[in-house]
């Protein structure tokens, strides 16, 4: 049973992923850790008091020390600089290492049997460096991003029918950066094809929003970017491997073979339980979409070849 979740930064993404486990009672501990001093203390401080008013037991606490993270049996990490408009998620890479790399040295000594969920950017890059630096093997390191790419383009496609989004399925693969793979072909509305609701052409206009869905989102903050669906992206992974429920949700995980690829990091449709990645499932691909997945393999593959100078 899991009992303690690390979540690692405490800024807008840390914060409400801890709320989140926090409003939904899936752990004893959520343990909020960053390197500034008395913050984190002073968000869990308030999470703990929150949770009175809610009525659930999970207690939120914030630290800068790293022994209270200890033994935890999920990790989340969402430390990380933010894009400013105008920037690619690429752009983070240089400065984001130097976070990630010593966060995960520290959770290779204090959690060394934890699943590390990774939400920092470039997410592909980071998942990456919490493989290496931890090595943990790859069912246990993933990262989450196509379930916020899903989620975007899953809203606009509720926005453009007006159908509820429980109703709708959809899969974003690939790289979380610009070339994503959303794919309309496998995005259904209560079992119907996405096209028997709508035009092709708005199909397109969807599909285009959906990739760059962070930037503009970036582009409206002016101060950082998304924290609320990547929150809540990460919060239905930790979900579905503490009750162990078999999702089928798009992940960020590392290919061995599967899609034709090897050693990289890739969003991919995976099942999740208890032991983190359990199944990477392949959907049958035509060849666009084929074309378009080794499109976004070649991308991921320049920067993972920029960080591993890093490592
Ligand atoms: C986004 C960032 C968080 O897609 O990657 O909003």
């Amino acid at each position: 049973m899991v009992k303690k979740i690390t979540v690692i930064g405490a800024g807008y993404v840390g914060e409400h992923v801890a709320q989140a486990l926090m409003l939904q009672e899936l752990t004893e501990e959520v343990v909020l850790i960053d390197v500034l001093e008395d913050m984190p203390q002073g968000k869990g401080l308030d999470q703990r008091q929150s949770s009175t008013v809610w009525g659930t037991d999970t207690k939120v606490t914030g630290t800068n020390d790293w022994a209270d993270t200890a033994d935890s049996d999920i990790v989340i990490h969402t430390a990380g600089r933010p894009r400013k408009p105008g920037m690619s998620r690429d752009d983070l890479l240089n400065a984001n290492v130097e976070i990630v790399r010593p966060c995960m040295e520290k959770v290779k000594e204090f959690s060394p049997d934890a699943i590390v969920i990774m939400v920092a950017n470039p997410l592909d890059a980071m998942a990456y460096v919490a493989l290496k630096v931890t090595g943990f093997p790859s069912n246990r390191v993933f990262g989450m991003a196509g379930i916020l790419d899903t989620a975007r383009f899953r809203a606009f496609i509720s926005m453009e029918t007006g159908v509820s989004v429980r109703d709708i399925q959809a899969m974003v693969l690939g790289g979380h950066g610009d070339t994503m793979v959303p794919l309309p072909r496998f995005t259904t509305i209560a079992g119907l094809p996405l096209s028997h609701w709508v035009s092709q052409d708005k199909i397109d206009a969807m599909v285009k929003r959906a990739a760059g869905g962070g930037g503009e989102i970036v582009k409206l903050l002016k101060f950082g970017s998304a924290y609320m669906a990547p929150a809540a992206g990460a919060v239905e992974m930790a979900e579905a491997i503490i009750k162990n429920s078999k999702r089928v949700l798009p992940c960020c995980c590392w290919l061995q073979g599967e899609y034709g690829h090897n050693d990289i990091y890739m969003g991919v449709p995976i099942i999740i339980g208890e032991n983190g990645v359990e199944k990477i499932i392949e959907y049958p691909f035509n060849d666009e979409e084929q074309a378009s997945f080794d499109h976004s393999v070649d991308a991921v593959k320049g920067l993972l070849a920029d960080v591993a100078k890093f490592l």
